[in-house]
């Protein structure tokens, strides 16, 4: 199974894939790891890892269209069965959901439907919630919306800030990750 990996962060779960990869716990080939932007952390950990890495600049072009059709070639060229947003922020045009229709896959930090968006840690702790926790699904074209393929739950303690409670669910993203690439990978 030969995946692209999207990212815009530091690439803490992407570096949980490329651990497992090694390691030979996840039969799994990264083509590739691509970002919207220079100098990301995720971009630094593949190339240090001997992964190919591009980067899309979202600021080189002139709208969403334009940049969404030099992703999805870029993308198309390694012939991914699956693309994993692993902490992409950017919302991907219509061309791009049609080019990877159900192969297209991201992570989220909350139970989704609840707390779409790009602070769903913020917003379950700001409403109150006494669990939130991750979701990995299916991206289709909305945010954060699509098939929901695997979720765990995380306990809200009560001096949780954004930065401890995020840190919580990312140790569960990462195994839930691992997870379903898995489970992908043996033909679930
Ligand atoms: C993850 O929690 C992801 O779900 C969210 O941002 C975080 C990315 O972290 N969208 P990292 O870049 O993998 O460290």
């Amino acid at each position: 199974m030969r995946i692209v990996a999207l990212v815009s962060g530091t690439g803490s779960n992407l570096q949980a894939v490329i651990d497992a990869v090694a390691d030979g716990r996840l039969d799994v080939e990264i083509a590739a790891v691509g970002a919207d932007r220079p100098g990301t952390g995720g971009v630094e950990r593949a190339a240090g890892a001997g992964i190919e890495t591009f980067v899309v600049d979202f600021g080189d072009y002139a709208d969403r269209a334009a940049w969404t059709h030099a992703l999805t070639q870029k993308c198309l060229a390694y012939a991914p069965d699956y693309v994993l947003s692993s902490g992409f922020m950017r919302i991907v045009g219509e061309e791009f959901i049609e080019a990877f229709d159900g192969t297209y896959l991201n992570t989220h930090p909350a139970l989704l439907p609840a707390f779409p968006g790009a602070h769903g840690v913020r917003d379950a702790l700001a409403y109150g919630v006494k669990v939130t926790g991750c979701t990995v699904h299916v991206a289709d074209a909305g945010v954060d919306t699509g098939p929901i393929l695997a979720q765990r739950a995380v306990a809200v303690r009560e001096d949780d800030t954004e930065e401890t409670l995020h840190e919580r669910i990312k140790i569960e993203e990462r195994a839930l990750l691992l997870e379903v690439l898995a489970g992908l990978a043996a033909g679930a």
